[in-house]
């Protein structure tokens, strides 16, 4: 059987799943979101053995019987009819406690990208930037902190093309409303607002000069690399995620062969089996890596540039043995 823990509007998830029916596994689509309330979750350790069960809308699943898991993007667990605050997030913290050690406790040998304990521990964009670089591959100069002293002598030793951006791109609320950080260029009025880095951490580096931007999606051994015509929109010049999908081309493209080995070797390193990197190409033909999502969206690059990721997966989470 295969587990795929998301919410149920993942459409992403959906391509996948059309690909795996008539392959003869079954497949358990379940969102941590139900759990505590609508689902229940038991390990038992009786007489030496072990037995995991969970249960949802009156079926009980043996999860001995799981063969692989795709860790997508399911809901926070969530305790809705608690209503007192401090014991509503008791009880999630509790429920995420539960279900890692039940992930840990799982014989599954095939996870995508990892188990979720694995996943959190690797997601820190330090350690990513600090890997790529003993792997070979070109970073940019990066100052990460909140020393608001750092940020002049970044500037000018980008020659006045400085970036800022954040540690995490999920959206934050203010006032009610969705907003996201992007990738900005630092000018000459910010550096008198300094003060305000002590805040919140950044990330400074030069602002690369780009031919394409490259995104490429890592599966299991599989690599599937979409070039991004970024800079032909004033929109998506500096940070592509914003999206112009009139005006900016997608297309394959081609790595160089010692570059793509990089890319799997990157993932690999982190005991991952999905990945997505993102990479500028510089006009002097040089791959600087900038950035590994390890849950990075990949359906838009499938439907823009053609690629055949959906595929790829389905293949990677319903192969047997050890990946
Ligand atoms: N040093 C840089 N110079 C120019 N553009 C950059 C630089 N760093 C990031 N960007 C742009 O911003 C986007 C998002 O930055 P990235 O490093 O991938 O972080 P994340 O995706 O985690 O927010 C990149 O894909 C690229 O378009
Ligand atoms: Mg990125």
């Amino acid at each position: 059987m295969l587990l795929i823990i998301s919410n149920p509007r993942d459409d992403s998830a959906d391509m996948v799943v059309s690909k795996i029916e008539g392959r003869g596994v079954p497949v358990l689509w379940w969102d941590e979101a139900d759990f505590p309330e609508r689902t229940t979750v038991s390990t038992e350790m009786l007489g030496g053995r072990c037995r995991q069960t969970l249960t949802h809308r009156g079926v009980s699943h043996d999860l001995a019987k799981v063969t692989a898991v795709w860790h997508r993007r399911p809901g926070p667990p969530a305790a809705t009819s608690v209503t007192d605050p401090t014991q509503r997030a008791y009880a999630e913290e509790t429920a995420r406690r539960l279900l890692h050690g039940v992930y840990d406790l799982m014989p599954a040998r095939r996870w995508m990208p990892a188990r979720p304990k694995d996943m959190v521990r690797v997601d820190d964009k330090l350690l990513h930037l600090r890997r790529a670089a003993e792997l070979g591959f070109a970073i940019p100069d990066t100052v990460a902190g909140n020393d608001p002293g750092r940020l002049v002598p970044a500037w000018h030793r980008a020659g006045g093309r400085l970036i800022s951006k954040t540690f995490d791109h999920r959206p934050f609320g203010v006032r009610g409303e969705e907003h996201h950080i992007y990738t900005t260029e630092v000018n000459r009025r910010d550096l008198a607002g300094r003060h305000r880095i002590r805040h919140a951490p950044v990330i400074l580096q030069p602002n690369l000069a780009k031919a394409v931007e490259l995104r490429v999606t890592v599966v299991g051994e599989r690599v599937f690399t979409a070039q991004i015509d970024s800079q032909s929109s004033r929109l998506t010049r500096q940070d592509w995620r914003h999206y112009d999908d009139p005006g900016v081309a997608y297309a394959p493209h081609r790595l160089p062969p010692a570059v793509e080995e990089r890319c799997l070797r990157l993932v690999a390193s982190f005991g991952l089996s999905y990945g997505a990197v993102d990479l500028v190409l510089t006009p002097d033909g040089e791959y600087v890596f900038l950035d590994l999502n390890v849950t990075g969206q990949w359906a838009f690059v499938e439907l823009l540039a053609g690629l055949p990721i959906s595929a790829a997966i389905a293949d990677w989470l319903t192969q047997t043995g050890t990946p």
